[in-house]
């Protein structure tokens, strides 16, 4: 076991090694179990977490703001329009201030071909570990979740189980990739046989593909893309399917919205489960399209796991700041 990630940031998915994330797992249900039992537990006592927001949340300032309650410290909600930023406080004078005030610095910053390089910046310039609570190329603590919600369904060997990981259509906004991407990293690494499906026009960054394919062959897994949303789903153990922005193809947003209103059939609905094995779990990060990205006869479900894997988003990110900010 590997325990020493103190002082460690979270950006990417694979900074963590295998090991260490057996680690996060480890705690994060140890965690999860002392909830249940109502035992304190005050790693970080006294201990300060920024989260400095760029976009909206829902869950992650939830879970990370009750979650740093729950370990006995505070965390500052900081809404970037809110700031100097706009009025020329840079990333690294960001990092270096605010890690001079907090134990930590968590950054949502998702605007495309910005956000990583933002995070970066900040924990380049800070003393402090720096936490990616979503950016335009990966969403860890997503993916950190969804892999506890996963082990809690199907046991912690995922060796030859089947994920999906499909392109859904939206309506509401063309939708970050940073959750596909995060996904296909991270699950080989665990043994999981990954399929990503989705329409021509809507591919990940290339250099994340040829990485999870890489991840793929080290870990003894398959890695296959599909651009049929029914061939996706055959015989899956795990349907995760969601929509994003064809971003790669072009950063337009009505153009976006024209390619991406090609495929109003790429709906998860029961006939598609039935496609997946019989015990297969749904999954999504939420928010959905309710009815557009997924029926809610499905999300309402009983092979529905969005509610457990909204709570676990709580327990893995308390496990990684007890880990890194302890
Ligand atoms: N899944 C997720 O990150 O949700 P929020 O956008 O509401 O934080």
């Amino acid at each position: 076991m590997q325990t020493n990630l103190h002082g460690r940031d979270l950006i990417g998915d694979l900074d963590f090694t295998k090991e260490e994330v057996e680690t996060v797992l480890d705690v994060a249900f140890d965690l999860k179990r002392k909830r249940a039992l109502n035992e304190p537990t005050p790693y970080l006592r006294d201990k300060v977490l920024a989260m400095l927001f760029f976009f909206s949340s829902t869950r992650t300032r939830g879970s990370f703001e009750a979650g740093m309650a729950h370990l006995g410290g505070h965390a500052a909600f900081i809404e970037s329009t809110t700031t100097q930023i706009k009025h020329g406080d840079t990333s690294t004078e960001i990092g270096e201030i605010y890690g001079r005030y907090f134990d930590g610095i968590a950054i949502r910053h998702c605007d495309w071909a910005l956000g990583n390089q933002y995070i970066n910046e900040v924990a380049k310039a800070s003393r402090v570990p720096v936490l990616n609570m979503q950016c335009d190329i990966y969403h860890p603590f997503q993916c950190l979740a969804d892999l506890m919600t996963i082990m809690e369904k199907k046991g912690r060997d995922l060796r030859k189980k089947k994920i999906v990981v499909s392109w859904a259509y939206a309506a509401s906004y063309l939708k970050p990739i940073s959750v596909p991407q995060s996904l296909i990293l991270q699950m080989p690494r665990f043994g999981m046989d990954v399929t990503l499906s989705y329409p021509k026009e809507f591919p990940l960054m290339p250099e994340i593909e040829a990485a999870a394919a890489e991840q793929a062959k080290k870990f003894g897994t398959k890695f296959d893309i599909v651009h049929d949303m029914d061939e996706g789903f055959k015989d899956a153990d795990v349907v995760y399917a969601k929509s994003w922005g064809p971003l790669l193809t072009t950063t337009d947003a009505a153009e976006g919205k024209r390619l991406q209103d090609k495929y109003k059939n790429w709906m998860t609905d029961a006939k598609k489960m039935k496609l997946a094995k019989e015990d297969a779990i749904f999954m999504h990060p939420l928010p959905a399209d309710r009815d557009v990205e997924v029926t809610n006869e499905v999300m309402d479900g009983p092979q529905s796991v969005v509610f457990d894997e909204a709570e676990n988003r709580m327990h893995a990110q308390n496990a990684v700041m007890a880990l890194t900010m302890g």
